[in-house]
């Protein structure tokens, strides 16, 4: 992908940018990305949200992380309550809308609900009212089809609620339909659909996880596959769609489509300990996630598995990257790659 110089003026000197969710996983690593190209970054956070941890992924990047850091201006926002973000979006040209609740708790449905659709439509409405130029909303493969047979999920497979009826995936997917009707108002818009999300920081959350988990010696695999990508290709591929001038376009990201028994076992070999060597079969899970809904209800924690975690790990899906690819040219790292760079920064 080749960009003018007339047109690198533009991206680097005229735009303003809003992060959300740049206090998580993907927003953090785009955070340090785009520190290092631009000068005018607003990033929101919750009351309570954890800025350290964003200093942190900046430490896995730069000796020193204030040049960089230094630049992101923090106003304090929560995209359910739009009068916190009435002044957000001043002289904001371009979003990226990365914040969502990533949750498989039954009972934090209509949290979610609130947070991934409502609080997505308010970003949206914002970027129309304030005139934004461009806006990258980050949605997930949960809001791509599956098929009933084995065909390749691509960006064109229809979703279905027959097929992806979890919490997360109805409210992922009600998100972008709030997305593709802020197209429709005359907002140009972007979605990215990544796979699995592997990256450095967060080791006690979503994927951060199965590094931790891991190390301490994990026992138990399954042979479900589905698709894996690098948080540094996400967020590569963000910022590419961004200043392409590409728009109203969806483009699933992922690096290549892996067993859990695979990842779980190149992270152990990578890490020097045992790899895990208990298959969990579909009668072990459907008993698992009974037992961890009853420990759930009686301490009140987050189950380790629920009814769908307990079916999806033992889903075969194939997921296409090719129209990323061939369209906006995207290269994505090897996932044993990525695990290797992954399991270094948590031993350091
Ligand atoms: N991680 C994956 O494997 C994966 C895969 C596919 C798609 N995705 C999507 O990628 C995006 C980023 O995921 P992630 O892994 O970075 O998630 P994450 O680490 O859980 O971060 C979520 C971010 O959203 C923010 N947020 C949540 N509710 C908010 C609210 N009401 N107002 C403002 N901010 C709020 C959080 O802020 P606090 O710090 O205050 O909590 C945090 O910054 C999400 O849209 C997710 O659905 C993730």
């Amino acid at each position: 992908m080749k960009i003018s110089a007339f047109r690198l003026y533009f991206i680097y000197f005229r735009w303003m940018i809003l992060v959300t969710g740049g206090t998580g996983l993907v927003g953090a690593h785009l955070l340090v990305q785009l520190t290092q190209n631009h000068d005018k970054i607003r990033a929101i956070h919750r009351k309570n949200s954890n800025l350290k941890a964003v200093k942190k992924v900046f430490s896995y990047y730069f000796d020193d992380i204030l040049p960089f850091y230094s630049k992101i201006e923090w106003v304090e926002a929560d995209i359910t309550d739009t009068p916190s973000l009435e002044s957000v979006f001043i002289g904001i040209t371009h979003v990226y809308h990365s914040a969502a609740m990533v949750s498989f708790h039954p009972n934090k449905y209509r949290e979610m609900r609130k947070i991934n659709i409502e609080g997505t439509a308010n970003i949206v409405n914002f970027s129309i009212a304030a005139g934004v130029k461009k806006f990258c909303h980050v949605s997930s493969i949960a809001a791509v089809g599956k098929p009933i047979n084995n065909q390749i999920i691509d960006e064109s497979t229809e979703w279905a609620v027959e097929t992806s009826n979890y919490g997360y995936a109805i409210t992922k997917y009600g998100a972008e339909m709030e997305v593709w009707r802020g197209s429709q108002e005359g907002l140009d818009v972007v979605i990215v659909n990544p796979g699995i999300i592997l990256g450095e920081g967060f080791w006690n959350a979503g994927s951060g996880q199965f590094f931790s988990k891991v190390k301490k010696g994990m026992l138990f695999y399954t042979e479900g596959i589905t698709g894996y990508v690098d948080v540094q290709d996400v967020v590569k591929s963000m910022i590419a769609l961004m200043e392409n001038s590409v728009k109203n376009e969806r483009y699933i990201l992922i690096s290549e489509n892996r067993s859990f028994k695979s990842i779980f076992s190149e992270i152990a070999v990578v890490f020097g300990v045992k790899t895990p060597s208990i298959k969990v079969t579909k009668l072990m899970s459907s008993i698992g996630w009974r037992v961890a809904t009853l420990i759930s209800g009686l301490t009140g924690k987050e189950p380790i598995l629920t009814k769908h975690s307990a079916i999806s790990i033992h889903n075969k899906h194939t997921i296409s990257n090719t129209k990323i690819k061939n369209e906006i040219g995207i290269q994505f790292n090897s996932i044993n790659e990525t695990i290797a760079r992954v399991c270094k920064s948590f031993n350091n």
